[in-house]
């Protein structure tokens, strides 16, 4: 129940950046869920946004809260997206997808001029590669793709009886060693086939993580870039 509401507490801090007429992408999972419910709040209150949403769930929750929801295929540039992590280190990286949207969230992230994670203290870790990378993979290509995951140190497991909402599978990637996550997450990406995956290492801004009732916000320096 404490995670809970830090997962609010680091929502609410996140959704209070947003202002009016901002174009807002909206992140999934059980933290993002309560950005919505906040966002729905301010909306209620007379706060004008658009919306684009990273998951056919998030689309019907905010659909249902009252928040102007668009097809972000029309969208070339987004204000802000706020969204969750299953785990964020100290340089603001980190790895997303247990929820399986991270091949949308990444596009939307990369549209957003500022992606801010919100997160209970639970994924504040000191070095990502704890929890699985999730790899979005082609059926087509199913057995190949994860040979060259496994030929990448991987030990793979394919989410039994679960489709993506692009309709593709999802391979958890448990790497031994992801003591170079930047050029890990090249390979992967140069594999024919696997379509996405959840490291985010450059593209999180800003990140509202709540711990026992208190927000810590932490920025990434683009100065030193
Ligand atoms: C969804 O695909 C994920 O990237 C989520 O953002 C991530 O799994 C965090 O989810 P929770 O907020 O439910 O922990």
């Amino acid at each position: 129940m404490a995670h809970e509401n830090d997962k609010r507490l680091a929502a609410e801090a996140a959704v209070a950046e947003i202002a009016e007429g901002m174009r807002v992408g909206l992140g999934t999972g059980s933290t993002a869920a309560f950005a919505i419910e906040a966002l729905a709040r301010r909306v209620a209150e007379g706060l004008k946004v658009e919306a684009v949403a990273t998951s056919d769930a998030t689309a019907a929750a905010a659909f249902a809260g009252g928040i102007v929801v668009r097809d972000f295929a029309d969208f070339a540039t987004l204000d802000v997206a706020i969204d969750g992590a299953d785990e964020i280190d100290g340089d603001l990286r980190a790895i997303k997808g247990a929820g399986g949207a991270m091949l949308r969230e990444k596009a939307v992230a990369a549209a957003a001029r500022r992606f801010v994670v919100i997160a209970d203290g639970s994924k504040r870790v000191e070095r990502i590669g704890a929890a699985p990378v999730p790899v979005e993979v082609l059926p087509f290509a199913r057995a190949s793709v994860l040979a060259r995951l496994e030929a990448l140190g991987a030990a793979v497991t394919v989410r039994p009886g679960y489709e993506t909402d692009n309709g593709n599978l999802v391979a958890d990637c448990r790497f031994a060693d992801l003591s170079d996550p930047h050029a890990l997450a090249a390979r992967i990406a140069a594999i024919p086939g696997a379509l996405g995956h959840g490291l985010f290492l450059d593209e999180v801004d800003t990140a509202y993580i709540a711990a026992e009732g208190i927000v810590t916000r932490l920025e990434r320096d683009r100065s030193s870039r």
